[in-house]
């Protein structure tokens, strides 16, 4: 049977991928393995840096974004062995107890970092710290986590009245706060829980719906005292906290299987199997997507796996359908979105998004851009203040489209090649490695 043909051509740093399926039709088979959840491997290497003792971490993802986190906690004074997805050892500097460094911390093109980071910086008394990212970070909302820090009595200052890095931070000892966060988003919860492990007494966030909670599982496997409501979307932390390093294994990440779910279930006469998926509930909203629109994915062998529930997905072609997706499920999906836009393009009837204006503030404006890279191959996708609106049904064309330098759009438009007819070109594709450096490599191998 004919192949798809991929290929990667490196262009100076940037790199294009083609794309181009057989008439025939792929077809995508196979068991695979996607690499460590990029949330858990940030937060596994600072609760590290900042726990006494040393931390050991099993399946690290190596993408460019924790190796960010990697190279920022180095430099404050933890000694983190080279990064390898067998283990990684970090050596802890003990709460409180990070060095001011000599040089200004890059994030690189990560929120996560820069975000958790700002809480930890905070509340170090009488250091100075100095932080940047890519040309895309430096766009990115940072008054977010800056205002309720100001609050615990953070000094910050940034571009812009204080919120867009380059950013630099006078850490100082904070008082406790009770802060109701504007935005359902685990960034801004796991910042202030960060600063309020040094604060004496509770500190506590209610969001307006939960985010994923892998800091507070994470938090107390290490020692802290946290007490957490879930029905009220409420966690207090109460410090100061004192934390001893502890055996993480990485589970895989979901928001990069997403792409193989969507695969299978678009391209006919698919039968794959993604393993060792992590299925915490705060981030399967994904599957519950997919079930509504009528896809086959099947929950295998499911267990926990260092404080995290883990499972094996099957999954099936099947005639997708449209459905209707927003509220509390947003922030349970927040980074599948783009992949979704995909499967509706290819789903009977119109899909509507809404409820997710935090995509235009990602590593880039994930509506803008899906609607303006899917149309080019020929999707029925327009855009909403807060959303899409997607019409299955028009067969997608080979195009040029390009990612934007954002990684997950950069995957799933190479997903969408899989269904169109003729050769796409991914132009900036190399910004997959952020969270998938063998992105390419696993599409190759299910192809065959
Ligand atoms: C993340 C939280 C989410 C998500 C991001 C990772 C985390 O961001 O989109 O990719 O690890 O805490 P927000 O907190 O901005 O929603």
């Amino acid at each position: 049977m004919p192949s798809t043909v991929v290929t990667l051509e490196n262009l100076e740093s940037q790199q294009q991928l083609k794309i181009q399926p057989p008439q025939s039709g792929p077809s995508l088979h196979g068991r695979i393995r996607i690499p460590g959840d990029k949330s858990i491997s940030h937060r596994a290497l600072m609760l590290g840096a900042l726990a006494e003792g040393v931390t050991t971490v099993e399946g690290l993802l190596l993408g460019a974004d924790p190796r960010s986190t990697a190279r920022c906690f180095s430099a404050l004074g933890a000694e983190i062995s080279e990064l390898n997805s067998e283990r990684v050892e970090v050596k802890g500097c003990g709460l409180g107890q990070l060095q001011e460094p000599d040089r200004v911390l890059d994030a690189g093109n990560s929120g996560t970092t820069m975000r958790l980071m700002l809480g930890i910086l905070a509340s170090h008394p009488d250091r100075l710290f100095t932080i940047t990212g890519d040309s895309s970070l430096v766009k990115r909302p940072m008054d977010r986590v800056i205002r309720p820090l100001t609050e615990m009595g953070a000094t910050i200052w940034g571009r812009r009245g204080g919120s867009l890095a380059p950013l630099a931070v006078r850490g100082r000892k904070l008082k406790p706060i009770h802060y109701h966060s504007p935005v359902a988003s685990a960034q801004v919860k796991s910042c202030i829980l960060l600063a309020g492990l040094m604060v004496e007494g509770s500190t506590t966030v209610t969001e307006p719906a939960l985010s994923r909670d892998h800091s507070e599982r994470m938090l107390r496997a290490f020692g802290a005292e946290l007490s957490v409501d879930p029905d009220a979307c409420r966690v207090t932390v109460t410090g100061p906290a004192q934390l001893k390093g502890q055996a993480v294994v990485v589970p895989g990440d979901i928001s990069s299987a997403a792409f193989w779910l969507v695969a299978a279930a678009i391209v006919p006469g698919s039968d794959l199997t993604v393993e060792n998926v992590g299925v915490n509930p705060t981030r399967t909203g994904i599957l519950e997507a997919m079930a509504m629109m009528g896809a086959d994915i099947e929950l295998q062998n499911e267990r926990i796996v260092a404080g995290e529930p883990v499972a094996d997905l099957r999954v099936r072609h099947s005639q997708l359908r449209a459905c209707e997706i927003g509220g509390d499920l947003i922030p349970r999906l927040i980074d599948e979105i783009p992949i979704l836009a995909v499967a509706a393009a290819f789903a009977k009837g119109t899909t509507r998004i809404r409820d997710a204006e935090e995509l235009r503030v990602k590593e880039s404006d994930r509506i803008a851009v899906m609607a303006t890279q899917l149309g080019k191959m020929g999707a029925n996708i327009s855009e909403r203040p807060d959303g899409l609106e997607i019409t299955g049904g028009s067969a997608l064309k080979g195009a040029q489209v390009d990612s934007d330098t954002d990684h997950r759009i950069a995957m799933s438009l190479a997903i969408a090649a899989l269904n169109a007819t003729g050769t796409t070109t991914i132009h900036r594709a190399e910004a997959a490695a952020i969270s998938y450096p063998d992105f390419v490599g696993t599409l190759r191998t299910i192809c065959d």
